[in-house]
């Protein structure tokens, strides 16, 4: 069995999301699997990151692609074996690329074993999920609402009890207050180090504990609403979640998985958080905690100078901040690979102290596709469509090669692949292409030292934050739409506008200086 890659992490490290559905079809079945990954490990290497996140390959019924558990350390069929996993493992680490997955320990699916038997209450799994007796009318113990617009509790007439779930019906909540599920996390960490696994993404730790009291949410005042993560026509965002999100020991629950991980694994949380975003990551990432938590405020608010600047002021822990623009839960946000926005979000991944996050086809400027809401299959996305978060676009496959199935399948694609000519990567590498400008800008990130930086100070002027980092580095960012000042006559080490530097920031640009 592989082993985890020797040495350290680095400080900050960059770390690519890779959505194994739709990274690369190896069967022609159209869905993508980790023998496919292992085809690809020349492209990740030419990126130079730090590591893979891969989103779940855990067998489960794929309701919520996987972020549904049926169990934990089987591997999805589609996805492939645990002599693939070995394989790939071995083969990212060959190339120095550190493994991290996808753990969902706050639910499972309704479909796991746990969940059948304990709505048997069949021991010891009885209270290993938060079952609640109904209201003497009935109706659910309290107001909670789920992130995904309906109430968070569901009746099993087996049980005659209300479950919690903080995303779909289907996902019950596991009881991480209950002793009883401590073995069993302790278990499915183990299992995936003994895999070979360098770190993991926990999903949704935000949601790991509630108000033992089951106390009902307050409204939101405008000002927390305005702050709020969440659709904004959704209910959810009207609520302060106060009693359903980490209430008082909740941060301290991730000591566990510290402790389960050791030191030298590297831990990133997901973080939406109501409104309280940045204090909740500041928690979580004390020591003996997460490494990391990264939260909603760049997508939410948008990739803004003030926006930046809030969560620098909010954050007493720069390192602990993870930086992303796109992912598997957000529509993607530039036009396509002619987007200069495409080289500024790159940069500011790459610049940022802290960890940074890019999400697989940000390095070709893949835009938003649009698919029929025949199409699509994720169950948040159909709710609301056309006016949900457009999940599934984002989850459209890579484009490898122009032409039908993109050399992602030889089959038909899970979802259709109607990319823009100039989109693939084998169209792309020449100059100017995202991808030349992606190889380059993370390359340049390892010269400047920016994985080992903390930040020294920091000062905002309208659009533009400039930053000093301590591996004697300053990174000028113009968020603006007007060209601005560099502050030097001097050249930059690396800039982001295209062409030759001309003595001013570009709009949206970043440049960056030895000092
Ligand atoms: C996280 C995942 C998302 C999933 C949800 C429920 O937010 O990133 O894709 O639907 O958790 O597990």
């Amino acid at each position: 069995m592989p082993e985890q890659l020797p040495g350290r992490w680095p400080k900050n490290p960059l770390i690519y999301e890779l959505y194994p559905r739709s990274f690369q079809d190896s069967d022609g079945d159209g869905i993508g699997d980790l023998p496919g990954i292992a085809r690809r490990l020349d492209h990740l290497e030419a990126l130079a990151v730090d590591a893979v996140w891969i989103c779940p390959i855990n067998a489960s019924p794929w309701v919520d692609g996987g972020y549904d558990p049926s169990s934990y350390t089987d591997i999805h069929p589609k996805m492939g074996t645990e002599d693939d996993f070995a394989a790939l493992v071995d083969g990212l680490h060959g190339r120095g690329i550190r493994v991290m997955v996808d753990l969902v320990l706050n639910h499972t699916s309704e479909k796991h074993p746990w969940f059948v038997k304990s709505v048997a209450r069949e021991d010891p799994y009885t209270d290993y999920y938060v079952w609640h007796d109904a209201k003497p009318d009935g109706s659910a113990p309290n107001n909670w609402i789920t992130r995904f617009g309906r109430p968070a509790w569901s009746w099993n007439h087996k049980r005659e009890q209300y479950y919690l779930h903080n995303y779909m019906a289907e996902q019950p909540a596991l009881d991480l207050r209950c002793d009883c599920t401590d073995d069993e996390m302790a278990n499915v960490i183990s299992t995936w180090l003994d895999r070979g696994v360098d770190g993991f993404r926990f999903d949704a730790v935000t949601t790991y504990l509630y108000d033992p009291q089951f106390r009902d949410n307050p409204p939101a005042t405008p000002e927390e609403r305005a702050k709020m993560d969440g659709e904004p026509f959704l209910p959810y965002v009207r609520q302060n979640h106060l009693h359903d999100f980490l209430p008082g020991d909740g941060a301290a629950y991730t000591e566990n998985l510290r402790k389960w991980c050791g030191e030298g694994i590297f831990m990133l949380g997901e973080i939406g958080t109501g409104n309280q975003s940045i204090e909740v990551t500041n928690s979580i990432t004390k020591p003996g905690r997460l490494d990391t938590g990264y939260t909603v405020d760049i997508p939410q608010y948008g990739l803004e100078a003030a926006t930046v600047a809030d969560m620098l002021e909010r954050s007493d822990n720069v390192p602990g901040l993870g930086w992303w623009i796109e992912s598997h839960d957000r529509a993607r946000q530039v036009e396509g690979p002619d987007d200069p926005m495409v080289r500024f979000h790159l940069f500011f991944l790459a610049m940022m102290p802290g960890t940074a996050l890019v999400y697989q086809g940000q390095e070709l400027g893949l835009p938003q596709p649009h698919l029929e809401e025949e199409e699509v299959t994720d169950p948040y996305d159909r709710a609301f469509w056309p006016d949900g978060p457009g999940r599934e676009n984002a989850r459209v496959p890579m484009p490898w090669e122009a032409g039908d199935g993109g050399g992602f399948t030889t089959g038909t694609p899970w979802l259709p692949m109607r990319w823009p000519e100039g989109a693939s990567a084998a169209e792309q590498g020449g100059e100017g292409t995202p991808l030349a400008f992606a190889r380059a800008v993370f390359a340049a990130r390892r010269d400047l030292g920016i994985g080992e930086a903390a930040l020294d100070g920091w000062t905002r002027e309208g659009d533009v934050l400039t930053l000093d980092l301590s591996a004697g580095v300053r990174v000028v960012l113009n968020f603006g739409e007007d060209a601005a000042e560099a502050g030097t006559d001097d050249a930059p080490a690396f800039h982001s506008a295209a062409g030759e530097w001309s003595g001013a920031l570009a709009p949206k640009s970043g440049a960056v200086w030895r000092v």
